[in-house]
C-alpha cells in the first residue's frame, strides 16, 4: 500500500466530470537535463504532486513517463491513476489528420495507454513536420480550428485522452470554438500570474464552465523579458509582511482566483515550498496592493517565432488580443 503524502493538493471537477489535482509541475525547462528530471519528479511525488504537465515540444514526455513507472516500482503510487498527465498538440501537428498520430506518438514516448488531459498547445499551426521552436514566420499557415477540434473529441470518445481542452486561446478564440465544439473544452491553459492577472478571460472562463490552468505563475523562465514577479517590490513587501516567499504570495493569489496552477521546479526544496499554500490566505489590503501591480503579457507570440523572416499567410491580431 503506498504510503500518504503529507500534502493532499485539492481536486477540481473538470466540465469533463473528471477531477484534476488543482497543483501540477511543470517540465519544461531551458536546459532540460531527462535523469535530473525524472529524479525531480519522483521527489515531486513523495512530497504529495500528482499532476504533472508536459507536451510533446518539451522532450519531457520519455524522462515523466520513467519516473512515473519508477514511482509505481518504488510502491510511491498504486496505479497509474494515481496520477494526472497533461500533455500537448504542438503547431506543427496542428492540422485534422495528425492529430491522433500525435497523441499516439505523446502516448508512446509516456508509455502510457491514456494521458488525462491533451490540449492544444496554441492556436497555431505551421507547416507538419519535426518539432521546430522557434517556429519559422514563414512556416505559419491558417489554422483550421473545426477540424483539429474534431480530431480532439476522436481521441477522447477512443479514449486515448480523459479529458481535451486548450492553451494560450483568448476569449475571442474560444467563442469561436465553443460554436461548433460538440464536446467543450475542459481547460484552458494560460499564463496568468501577478504581472498578468488575466480578469477577463478568468470571467469568461468561469461563465462557460472552462477551467483555467495558470502557465508561467511566477512570472516564466524569462529568456526573453524581465521577469515582473520574483521581482516585484510590492510583492516582496507582502511576503517579508507575512513570513511566506515572494513564490508563495504569488501561487497563493492564484489560488484564490479559483483556477488551477502549472508551477516549474526542479529544486526539491522549491517544490515543498510551493506546496505550503493551502493553510493561510491573503488579506483584503494585500489583494487591493496585488491588483495595482503593473501588468504586461509576457508568454507572446513574439517570443514563440524567429527573429527573421515574415509571417506570409496569417496574422496573428487575434492571438495576442491583451485582454486585462
Ligand atoms: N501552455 C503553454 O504555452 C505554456 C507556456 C509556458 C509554460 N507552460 C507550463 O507551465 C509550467 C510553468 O511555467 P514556467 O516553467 O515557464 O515558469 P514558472 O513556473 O512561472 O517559473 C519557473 C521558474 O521559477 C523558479 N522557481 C520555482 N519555484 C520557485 C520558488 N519557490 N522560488 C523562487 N523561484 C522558483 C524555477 O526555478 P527552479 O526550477 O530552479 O526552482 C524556474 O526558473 C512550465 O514548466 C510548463 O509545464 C506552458
Amino acid at each position: 500500500m503506498a504510503s500518504e503524502p503529507s500534502t493532499k493538493i485539492p481536486l477540481k471537477t473538470l466540465s469533463s466530470g473528471h477531477n484534476m489535482p488543482i497543483v501540477a509541475v511543470g517540465t519544461s525547462g531551458l536546459s532540460f537535463d531527462p535523469d535530473n528530471a525524472k529524479g525531480v519528479i519522483i521527489e515531486a511525488i513523495k512530497i504529495g504532486y500528482r499532476h504533472f504537465d508536459t507536451a510533446c515540444s518539451y522532450g519531457s514526455e520519455g524522462a515523466l513517463g520513467e519516473a512515473i513507472a519508477e514511482a509505481l516500482q518504488l510502491g510511491l503510487i498504486e496505479s497509474r491513476a494515481d496520477v494526472f498527465i497533461t500533455s500537448k498538440l504542438w503547431c506543427t501537428d496542428n492540422h485534422p489528420e495528425h492529430v491522433l498520430s500525435a497523441i499516439k506518438t505523446s502516448l508512446s514516448n509516456l508509455k502510457m495507454d491514456y494521458l488525462d488531459l491533451y490540449l492544444i498547445h496554441w492556436p497555431i499551426s505551421t507547416i507538419p513536420g519535426p518539432v521546430t521552436f522557434p517556429l519559422k514566420r514563414e512556416e505559419v499557415m491558417p489554422l483550421d480550428l473545426k477540424g483539429v477540434w474534431k480530431a480532439m473529441e476522436q481521441c477522447q470518445n477512443l479514449g486515448l485522452t480523459r479529458s481535451i481542452g486548450v492553451s494560450n486561446f483568448t476569449t475571442k478564440k474560444l467563442e469561436e470554438l465553443i460554436q461548433f465544439a460538440k464536446i467543450p473544452p475542459a481547460v484552458n491553459q494560460v499564463e496568468m500570474n501577478l504581472a498578468w492577472q488575466q480578469q477577463k478571460l478568468k470571467e469568461y472562463c468561469t461563465k462557460k464552465g472552462i477551467t483555467i490552468t495558470a502557465h508561467s505563475p511566477l512570472g516564466g523562465q524569462n529568456r526573453f523579458y524581465p521577469n515582473l514577479v520574483l521581482t516585484s517590490d510590492v510583492l516582496k513587501e507582502i511576503a517579508d509582511a507575512k513570513g511566506k516567499s515572494i513564490a508563495q504570495i504569488s501561487l497563493r493569489w492564484i489560488l484564490e482566483q479559483g483556477v488551477g496552477i502549472v508551477v516549474k521546479s526542479f529544486n526539491k526544496e522549491r517544490l515543498k515550498q510551493n506546496l505550503e499554500i493551502f493553510n493561510w490566505e491573503l488579506t483584503e489590503a494585500e489583494r487591493a496592493k496585488i491588483r495595482s501591480i503593473q501588468q504586461r503579457k509576457g508568454v507572446t507570440t513574439e517570443i514563440m517565432l524567429a527573429s527573421e523572416g515574415s509571417l506570409t499567410s496569417v496574422d496573428f491580431a487575434d492571438i495576442d488580443i491583451v485582454e486585462t
